[in-house]
């Protein structure tokens, strides 16, 4: 009977009530087969100890239609009463003991994540979650990389339009990185440390403590774009815009379709740049191309975008040439 073992090993705080049901209906059934079992007409001399076996008689005919026949029906109320007592009580009680398993489970997931959170991830997204920094990958770059806030995960990606299962995101991200930010890969897959179950405890603990609440949307002040992309955006895109884990964006406005004769396709390169800051790109294995929709506001967006147009050049790639004397091609292309 499978159903014993997984009764009788039933651990937490629900565990005890279905073995003291299996009791209660054992002690049933030992109570009906003492009054009515077949036991009671065993008593008395051994009927028949020298006749050998075979030669043995058989009961009377009056035997199996009185005895023989009381005998195998208490038999069959014997067992009726155990399996109507004993199957319904288990059925009524198996849900709860395999949710409170389950939750058993969740429990020591969340506390196995907790550990392997301050020992792994702590020192850069902060002991409570809250979020932290850790220095650029690269040497030239003196401002540290932000490591986000992790307690607010799920609310700064539910309305995401790049993300829609925000377990499978942090599991992502911890299995592979973010190649070229501090973001490791911790997965063995990808070379790291920790088997996909030590990851999903650690995804367990970081959902089990969300706090539900978005950042605020940082204040704009007056800032200039130019400001504004330091902070923001040079980590990614290079501080002379020339490229670093995201593109080169010198001549990301002619890659929007914008040609400086037209003056329509300024607008049009202009709104598709403001859709991609808005929205962001999520390239799973990579830093993804953050969403700034509720980070910094729609002024500061303009603003970027207004300094992004201020060094736009045309004719491919123009890697670290910002106030750089042009070449005589780009002053050719440029001009034409
Ligand atoms: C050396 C510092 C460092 C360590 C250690 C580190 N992270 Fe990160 N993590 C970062 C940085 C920096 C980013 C942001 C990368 C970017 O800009 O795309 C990040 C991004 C993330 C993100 C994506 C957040 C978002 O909003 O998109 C998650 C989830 C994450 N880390 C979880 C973890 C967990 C869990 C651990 C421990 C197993 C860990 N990190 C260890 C630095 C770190
Ligand atoms: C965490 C790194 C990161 C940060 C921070 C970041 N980006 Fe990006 N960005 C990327 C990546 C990666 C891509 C390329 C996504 C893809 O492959 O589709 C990208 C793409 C873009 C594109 C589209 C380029 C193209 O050719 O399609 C624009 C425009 C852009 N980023 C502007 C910005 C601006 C402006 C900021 C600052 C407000 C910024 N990014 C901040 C990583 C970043």
């Amino acid at each position: 009977m499978p159903e014993l073992m997984i009764l009788a090993e039933g651990g937490g705080s629900g565990g005890n009530v279905p073995v003291v049901i299996l009791l209660a209906a054992l002690a049933t059934f030992a109570i009906a087969y003492v009054i009515v079992g077949p036991g009671r007409q065993r008593r008395g001399p051994k009927r028949h100890g020298d006749i050998p076996l075979a030669m043995r008689p058989y009961h009377s005919d009056e035997e199996l239609e009185t005895t023989g026949m009381e005998r195998a029906m208490s038999w069959g109320v014997a067992l009726a009463v155990f399996a109507s007592l004993f199957v319904p009580l288990y059925w009524l009680i198996e849900p709860e003991r395999i949710n409170n398993r389950v939750d058993d489970f969740y429990e020591q997931d969340v506390q196995a994540g907790r550990a392997l959170f301050a020992e792994a991830c702590a020192s850069c997204h902060g002991t409570n979650l809250e979020g932290g920094s850790a220095p650029h990958p690269s040497p030239d770059v003196d401002a540290p990389w932000p490591a986000p806030a992790l307690d607010n995960i799920v609310a700064r990606y539910q309305d995401s339009e790049i993300v829609d299962d925000v377990h499978e995101f942090i599991m992502l991200t911890l299995i592979h990185g973010r190649a070229g930010t501090p973001m490791n890969a911790f997965g063995v897959a990808s070379g790291g440390l920790y088997s996909d179950q030590q990851l999903e405890a650690i995804t367990a603990y970081i959902l089990s403590v969300q706090t539900g609440q978005l950042p605020e949307v940082e204040a704009f002040v007056g800032r200039s774009g130019d400001d504004l992309f330091d902070q923001h955006c040079a980590r990614c895109h290079g501080p002379q815009a020339e490229g670093y884990v995201g593109p080169q964006l010198i001549n990301v406005f002619e890659r929007y379709g914008w040609d400086p004769e037209d003056e329509a396709s300024l607008e049009q390169a202009r709104a598709a740049i403001l859709d991609t800051l808005r929205v962001g790109r999520n390239v799973p294995g990579e830093a993804p191309m953050p969403s700034y929709e509720g980070v910094i506001t729609e002024e500061a967006m303009v603003a970027i975008v207004d300094y992004l147009e201020s060094f736009q050049q045309t004719g491919g790639p123009r890697a670290g040439q910002i106030g750089g004397e042009p070449t005589a091609s780009d002053d050719e292309e440029t001009s034409s």
